[in-house]
């Protein structure tokens, strides 16, 4: 698992009065630990209340930080249960020792717990950030027993709320309908969310929950808890109330099929669990997440910006030839783009990539394509000043492939067990748990990147689900390690070629949104939201990944209308480059498809981005009217750290005749400041909109906004605010 790289800054043994607490800039946790005892949590909230306070308020929480099982009460589920090697299905932990240390931006807290029967040692992590409200736990367990134990269940957190008015937002989707945010009440009972993709994680139902605890989530107000769990493998989270006083929220690796043999002196690390509290609703949860995720949680990007790039997928497929890539090198060189992505379709030699039937693992150019190879596509893309980037899916592997042929136990399967082929009927996935096949892909990108020294974009797929359920290379006693070594597997892959490249820039793909998850994205720059690029649609879908997920995250393509994904579909230009620009802009045509007004409109949209760029993919996140609302229209607004400027997005989404519209009031701004409204990506042929250069405070903007001229259907604006 990932090394815990921490200083020892104090260890302290505390000898007891037992009382800690975790501490980020506005919350707090609060947990008592007696050596020899539970350890136990209190509080979880503002920060700033004592335990005392909180037992004379009758509201002190006393429930189990981890309980496991052989000793939880009754009614509450385990987060851990160890099966030893005698076959004992116990365990009584008892604090032995607490630890403070300092980890880069971030305090440590670590409570040490061991079994006191058998030689089992679990640490319980809390990790607290120093300058954004997110905290981190996580557990490790050691096995000093003289023979294998089995992780029966190992969840990485467990967090505990007062019974209230609490409602569970979590995503739920599907390919191409990614991220539905679904809210309802908790009530008695489990209810359970989970993923068993295998390989990915986030098409079905995405491993992030919000919990609301002042009733009815709202976006600006009451208390909320945001968790992810930072994994991308398979994960069930658990939330669970069972008597009229607690919640219980359990969150970790899905145990089914993954009941984990853990070697003797092997230490097993869970994957981390952020957690964020608000005052602030689900809007304040959600930009606490995308502060940490561009300051701690997806190094790669940060607070850098991503470029306009033209991608080719949806323009050409499978087309692919050296005079069709310089071709829409120069459309996107002359929109002002700045890198282009020569999408599937490049590879391949005794079996050329033409449809998704084959080629998967035969990375070679396809000559036949490409006369002149890929240095001919990078020269090209330097001549017109823009990046190159390209397209691979490492982990995977077609039947009707030389790599298939070379290496057939290189693939996921159970001995004399029928195959069951994903994509194009012939799709496998690749055995990440075999050092050879993480070197194969290790390799790949390796090669790649020495070879060709001007690829600065690299597209990562996935798109299979493990439909296999076996590894020729782990031993039969260990097949159980499958899910959860295929993730460490890649996790180790990409440390590798983050540790040698750790500038290129990689987009994390798994058939859309897939893999849209904070296991992941230290490792990527951003993500592509959804394979549907249809306007309408994507308004609702970045809605919902932008609950966790930042702006500059987020890909987000002008795409071709009618489009096929939506029925045929038509919007217009404008509507569609508006909606991509409040990501990371990009378009995804054949640019000699398009109208004049498309090409104008498209021009002038990259062209009001780049200077918008900074504010929609590092500034704040405000969500002011949703689309699940059914009010008409969507908005949304972006807001820069000092609040001196900002922009507003409105989109249209419905159109009757003598339709309300609702008054878009802002939020995040200085209310004692003047901001000036510029219209931005105006409609070609069309002059700004009445409220364009008109200035008002901060106050009017919030407290009574604006009514924003939208006649058409699909009409929308952009505004800057300066
Ligand atoms: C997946 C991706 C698409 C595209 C295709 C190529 O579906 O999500 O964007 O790259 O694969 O085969």
């Amino acid at each position: 698992m990932l090394a815990v790289c921490a200083l020892l800054l104090s260890a302290k043994v505390l000898a007891w009065e037992g009382q800690v607490s975790v501490t980020t800039p506005n919350t707090q946790m609060l947990l008592h630990a007696w050596e020899g005892g539970d350890l136990r949590v209190a509080y979880y909230g503002t920060k700033g209340a004592t335990l005392e306070e909180l037992r004379n308020a009758g509201d002190e929480l006393n429930a189990s930080a981890l309980p496991v099982f052989g000793t939880v009460d009754m009614v509450q589920l385990p987060a851990l249960q160890v099966q030893h090697a005698d076959g004992d299905l116990n365990l009584e932990l008892r604090v032995k020792n607490y630890e403070l240390r300092k980890d880069g931006n971030a305090a440590l807290h670590v409570f040490t717990m061991e079994d006191r029967l058998q030689p089992v040692t679990v640490k319980v992590y809390y990790k607290a950030y120093s300058r954004v409200d997110i905290l981190e736990t996580w557990t490790e367990i050691t096995n000093n027993e003289k023979k294998p134990i089995l992780l029966k269940r190992y969840d990485s957190g467990h967090l505990v709320l007062r019974q209230g008015d609490v409602w569970l937002t979590h995503m739920h989707g599907d390919w191409a309908a990614e991220a539905e945010p679904v809210m309802e009440p908790v009530t008695a009972g489990l209810k359970t969310i989970r993923n068993t993709d295998g390989a990915r994680n986030s098409h079905l139902d995405a491993p992030e929950v919000m919990l609301s605890l002042d009733g009815k989530p709202q976006e600006q107000t009451g208390r909320t808890i945001g968790a992810a769990l930072c994994w991308s493998g398979n994960y069930e989270l658990r939330v669970n109330t069972v008597m009229r006083r607690e919640h219980h929220l359990y969150a970790g690796i899905d145990p089914q099929s993954s009941e984990y043999v853990l070697d003797p002196k092997q230490t097993f690390q869970t994957p981390h669990l952020a957690l964020a509290f608000s005052t602030e609703g689900m809007g304040g949860v959600s930009r606490t997440f995308h502060r940490w995720a561009r300051t701690e949680g997806m190094l790669h990007r940060g607070m850098k910006v991503g470029d306009m790039l033209l991608n080719s997928w949806e323009g050409l497929y499978f087309d692919i030839d050296e005079g069709r890539m310089k071709a829409m090198m120069d459309d996107i060189a002359k929109f002002g783009g700045e890198l282009f992505v020569m999408d599937d379709g490049w590879f391949g030699d005794k079996y050329p990539r033409n449809n998704d039937t084959s080629s998967l693992g035969d990375w070679v150019v396809d000559k036949r394509k490409l006369p002149n190879g890929l240095k001919a596509l990078t020269d090209a893309a330097r001549e017109r000043g823009i990046k190159f980037g390209i397209w691979i899916e490492p982990e995977a592997v077609n039947t009707r492939s030389e790599l298939f042929e070379r290496h057939p136990e290189w693939a996921l399967q159970t001995k004399g067990r029928e195959l069951r082929l994903g994509r194009g009927g012939t799709q496998l996935v690749l055995d990440m748990t075999n050092p050879k096949v993480q070197d194969f892909v290790f390799n790949l990108v390796d090669t790649l990147l020495t070879n060709y020294p001007d690829i600065a974009y690299i597209k990562w797929d996935a798109n299979a689900s493990i439909q296999n359920y076996g590894s020729l290379y782990l031993p039969k006693d260990r097949q159980n390690n499958l899910y959860v070594d295929y993730h460490l597997g890649l996790l180790n892959v990409l440390q590798r070629i983050r540790q040698k490249y750790p500038d290129v820039v990689i987009q994390d793909c798994a058939s859309g949104g897939g893999r849209a998850n904070y296991g992941l994205l230290p490792y990527f720059d951003e993500f592509w939201t959804s394979d549907n690029t249809d306007a309408l649609q994507r308004v609702y879908i970045q809605w919902g990944t932008s609950l966790f997920f930042p702006a500059n995250a987020m890909a987000c393509h002008i795409n071709h209308c009618p489009y096929w994904n939506t029925g045929g579909r038509v919007i217009p230009v404008k509507f569609r480059c508006d909606v991509a620009m409040s990501g990371r802009l990009g378009i995804e045509l054949q640019p000699k498809d398009m109208t004049d007004e498309e090409r104008q409109q498209c021009t002038r949209c990259f062209q009001d981005y780049k200077q918008l760029r900074p504010i929609v993919q590092t500034g704040d996140l405000y969500r002011l009217v949703s689309p699940y609302d059914r009010k008409g229209v969507a908005s949304l607004m972006y807001v820069d750290e000092g609040r001196t400027q900002g922009t507003l997005f409105v989109y249209k989404i419905d159109n009757y005749y003598n339709q309300p519209l609702p008054r878009i009031r802002l939020a995040g701004l200085d209310p004692d400041a003047t901001y000036t409204l510029t219209e931005k990506n105006v409609r070609v042929g069309q002059q700004p909109c009445s409220l364009s250069g008109k200035r008002f405070t901060g106050r009017f903007l919030m407290e009574v906004g604006i009514e924003v001229p939208l006649r058409e259907e699909y009409a929308s604006r952009v505004f800057e605010l300066k």
